[in-house]
């Protein structure tokens, strides 16, 4: 675990696999294509499975490709040491994702038709999450407790910075005709309703078996088993024994984190920054 993160432009970035030089170029003179489909989140909200999902619809339901390639290879992270090179080499449509907040992105994606898929979470959640992954990988900061990674979150100083920022930022691409707006709870609530929709905003038209088996093999219980997905081939010395990016995969484990106080004090942060916002944007207001 290291003693602190790997700063670039002001932010907080994982210490593996991050180098300023690969961030300094992938953020500026990287070109998004417009056959290319880009996926962003802020980390831990879902980012994985709605990869899985973009995988199994690109393959039409064909399980052959997420169970032999690493997740991190299909849809590789623009800002990685590795995803960048590895996007860099690849040739026709890519499938790409990041984390990064929008003033950062290579500006090349605001005059490109590429598709973009952004996918939000409850932050309560994500800070849950987020406690739970960063604390059991060697990615990034040790962290000591919830209580100080709580502080932490409210402050923006974890990896990718501040939730609020985030999504504040890439809201401002959401009347956008090739940005599609998606949330984990969505997600939860009604998952074929929501892969059709993902279909449909990528033209891709699946026959209702192929639908039925992007659902299946993208359920969190297949997920969970498949090793090329859950992040268990990390190396031991980044992960510990009984980590499993798959943790709980529900909405509102916060319940079960937070005090009466966290709560308190988080709706009053979330009140602050989010008050020019209409309400019924997010699933869990
Ligand atoms: P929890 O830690 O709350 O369980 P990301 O991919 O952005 O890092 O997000 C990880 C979160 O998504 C984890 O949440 C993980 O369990 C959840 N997740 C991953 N695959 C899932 C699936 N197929 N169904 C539901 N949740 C899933």
């Amino acid at each position: 675990m290291a003693d602190d993160y790997m700063w670039f432009e002001g932010l907080p970035f994982p210490v593996f696999g991050f180098s300023s030089e690969v961030m300094k170029e992938a953020c500026s003179t990287f070109v998004i294509k417009d056959e290319d489909t880009v996926m962003v989140a802020y980390p831990k909200s879902g980012t994985n499975w709605l990869m899985e999902i973009l995988c199994l619809i690109h393959s039409k339901g064909d399980t052959k490709w997420i169970q032999s390639v690493p997740i991190w290879d299909r849809s590789p992270c623009l800002e990685t040491d590795v995803g960048y090179k590895c996007l860099n080499e690849s040739e026709g449509p890519r499938l790409l994702m990041s984390h990064l907040p929008i003033h950062l992105f290579p500006k090349s994606l605001f005059t490109s038709k590429a598709k973009v898929l952004y996918i939000m979470r409850n932050p309560k959640d994500v800070l849950v999450s987020g406690y739970y992954f960063w604390s059991m990988t060697k990615l990034s900061k040790k962290i000591e407790s919830l209580e100080q990674y709580f502080k932490w979150f409210i402050q923006g100083n974890v990896p990718y910075g501040s939730w609020f920022e985030h999504i504040r930022g890439w809201m401002s691409m959401r009347d956008r005709k090739n940005f599609l707006l998606l949330s984990y709870e969505e997600l939860q609530k009604d998952p074929r309703s929501t892969i059709e929709k993902i279909c449909q905003f990528l033209g891709k038209k699946l026959n209702p078996e192929e639908l039925d088996s992007v659902l299946k093999n993208s359920s969190f219980h297949i997920m969970k088993q498949n090793k090329m997905s859950n992040f268990k081939i990390l190396p031991e010395t980044l992960i510990s024994k009984h980590f499993s990016l798959t943790r709980k995969g529900i909405c509102g484990d916060w319940k079960n984190h937070f005090t009466v106080a966290q709560a308190e004090a988080f709706h009053k942060v979330y009140q602050e920054k989010m008050a020019d916002f209409p309400k019924d944007l997010f699933p869990w207001e």
